[in-house]
């Protein structure tokens, strides 16, 4: 199994938190550590441009069904994580969804319900 690359896998005391917005080059940088001139040529993705053509990505569908989300605040970098993963491993286990989100902190949720909407988008986006 994969785990989607970061560049930075921990954060310190004397760093804000800020979760991963945004992928480039299939990439999951936290934000904060990347200048706008780094991502020049690059392909950016975001939040987003999950959805498409009016249809809601599985990974957004599923934390509107599981309730993955509170204040919403870390809700882009999961989702962006969760769908880096997904692309990935298809039928991640547990461990390996919190693996992937170890880098993103969620002050609300206690990451249950975020951890059942990767699990839960990988059945969607597999049919099962
Ligand atoms: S939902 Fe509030 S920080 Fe995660």
């Amino acid at each position: 199994m994969q785990t989607p690359r970061r560049r930075t896998e921990t954060l310190t005391a004397a760093q804000p938190l800020a979760p991963p917005l945004w992928s480039l080059n299939d990439v999951i940088p936290k934000s904060c550590t990347v200048f706008a001139v780094q991502a020049d040529g690059g392909e950016v993705r975001t939040v987003e441009g999950l959805e498409q053509g009016g249809e809601l990505h599985p990974i957004q569908q599923a934390f509107t069904e599981k309730h993955g989300l509170q204040c919403g605040f870390c809700t882009p970098g999961m989702m962006m994580t969760g769908a880096a993963l997904l692309e990935r491993n298809p039928d991640p286990d547990e461990a390996e969804v919190r693996r992937a989100i170890s880098g993103n902190l969620c002050r609300c949720t206690g990451y249950v319900n975020i951890v059942e909407s990767v699990r839960h988008a990988a059945e969607a986006m597999r049919g099962s």
